[in-house]
């Protein structure tokens, strides 16, 4: 008797996408560091077709050839030990998925490692948390094609589907490919995540509304164009209660981070792609954990906070406006970054596809990926020269301005709805202010500066 495949790390996220994959019809062999779990996960589904091995070897000897074996662990030490282990063991033509958060540098240089034994890795983002890999993942793969055809059976059983009902999973390209679009994805998911706080924020201090008001609100956006998995897990967040107190009132307002926010930040600076919704959302975070430092400094300088100048009812309909404008500048941001990746690592992605895998499973799933798919499938690169993007900020122009002009007023941080207004801004500028600062840089450093009246190089006598 053999499994089909083997999976190493019964975590959160093993636990779950084993149970998914066993539920499609395959036998799997599962290997945990911590052996005791894995007969009680193997005796909490009797019914699944799941086999405990004695020991690593057995796991191992267990599989079906070639071999496939996915890894659910964390990135970093844990996944380069199990490769470590693995890669001696393993025959040629067996193929490794790793499916963890793993920066995708890392990733090729396993790939590479791997293939001198004729191993194949395939490097898998996989999001949606823990109820996605139980119920339906979107997965991004990426690596040796050979690699991708061992897993893509699988693969496409266990996906979430996409608007039309097609498994949301496709080879994102060669090498680091799929853990460089998931870590774009989390990234887009830090500014969606910011962008929905900063809201909950203004509707709370400025309107004085309780979570469940403001709950309704959210609800009501989800039923339309700013539909979204976030939008819709607001609501619970700002309904749960505990004990009868609403659970969010004593939540600490420290957020954590496990990198990939940063990763796509650094991403974005080394490649000079402008993305301060990210970057804002990135940062937001830097300041919710100096919760001491913040605390001093309340009350040290006085708020400007003035009344409402709308009524909530014309105000939600700005910010529906202004959070629909900063989603778009997100995704444009996140994509410029996939953009300027593809050109210099030539992955070969396709955006088109991105924008279907997206659509299920994920966390920044949301109703306005159709229209985005619908424009990179006519090969339409900057997603602002689309029409449905044109239509929708010409119309939402003013209200993101005025929801930024009211923070302002009101002493509202807000790096990723004003991030995203200036992306805009500075995007569609035909003249920027940079003569200013190539004036500047020949002044102080006789940088040189390019003229618009002449071709080449120049410096002046300041
Ligand atoms: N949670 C999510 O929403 C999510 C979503 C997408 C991707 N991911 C990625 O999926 C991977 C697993 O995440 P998770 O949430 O399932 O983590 P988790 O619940 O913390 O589980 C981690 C698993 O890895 C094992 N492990 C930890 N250190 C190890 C080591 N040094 N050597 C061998 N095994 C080790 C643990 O074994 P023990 O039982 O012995 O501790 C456990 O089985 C991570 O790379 C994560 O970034 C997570």
């Amino acid at each position: 008797m053999t499994s089909n495949l083997g999976l190493i790390g019964l975590g959160t996220m093993g636990k779950s996408l084993a149970r998914n994959i066993a539920s499609r019809g395959f036998s799997l062999s599962l290997w945990n560091r911590t052996t005791e779990k894995i007969n009680e996960f193997v005796d909490e589904f009797p019914d699944e077709n799941f086999y405990a091995p004695q020991s690593f070897e057995d796991f191992v000897e267990s599989i079906e050839r070639p071999r496939r074996i996915i890894l659910m662990v964390p990135a970093g030490d844990p996944t380069a030990d199990l490769i470590k282990k693995l890669a001696p063991i393993l025959d040629k033509d067996d193929a490794i998925m790793d499916g963890g958060n793993a920066i995708y540098k890392v990733t090729e240089i396993y790939q590479k490692q791997l293939e001198e034994k004729g191993i194949h890795l395939l490097g898998v983002g996989i999001s949606g948390g823990e109820e996605g890999a139980l119920k339906g993942p979107s997965i991004m793969p990426g690596g040796p094609v050979e690699a991708w055809e061992e897993f893509e059976e699988v693969l496409t059983k266990i996906a979430a589907e996409d608007f039309s009902g097609k498994a949301c999973v496709s080879h994102m390209g060669k090498g680091g490919a799929g853990h460089y679009v998931k870590m774009v994805h989390n990234g887009i998911e830090y500014a969606e995540m910011q962008m929905l706080a900063e809201a909950y924020q203004m509707l709370k201090e400025l309107y004085k509304l309780s979570h469940n008001e403001i709950a309704d609100i959210f609800e009501k956006w989800s039923e339309g164009r700013m539909a979204s998995y976030l939008t819709d897990i607001s609501v619970d967040v700002l309904r749960k209660k505990e004990d009868g107190k609403e659970l969010l009132d004593l939540i600490l307002d420290k957020a954590k981070n496990k990198g990939t926010g940063v990763w796509t930040t650094q991403e974005a600076l080394r490649l000079g792609v402008p993305s301060p919704t990210i970057a804002g959302a990135v940062f937001m975070r830097g300041f919710s954990n100096s919760l001491e430092e913040r605390k001093k400094l309340d009350g040290l300088y006085p708020r400007l906070e003035q009344s409402p100048e709308m009524t909530l009812s014309e105000f939600t309909e700005h910010l529906e406006k202004a959070l629909f404008a900063t989603r778009l500048a997100n995704f444009e941001q996140g994509f410029a970054i996939l953009r300027a990746a593809d050109k210099e690592m030539h992955y070969g992605l396709n955006f088109s596809e991105i924008t279907r895998i997206w659509q299920g499973g994920c966390i920044i799933r949301s109703a306005i990926l159709k229209d985005m798919n619908l424009a990179f499938s006519q090969k339409v690169q900057n997603l602002y020269f689309t029409e449905f993007a044109h239509t929708a900020l010409v119309e939402c122009q003013k209200s993101w301005k005025l929801i930024v002009n009211t923070a302002v007023k009101h002493s509202i941080p807000m790096l990723s709805i004003s991030g995203g207004l200036s992306h805009f801004e500075a995007s569609r500028r035909g003249r920027s202010s940079a003569n200013f600062i190539q004036g500047l840089r020949d002044r102080f450093g006789s940088h040189t500066y390019e003229r618009i009246d002449q071709e080449g190089s120049f410096h002046s006598e300041w």
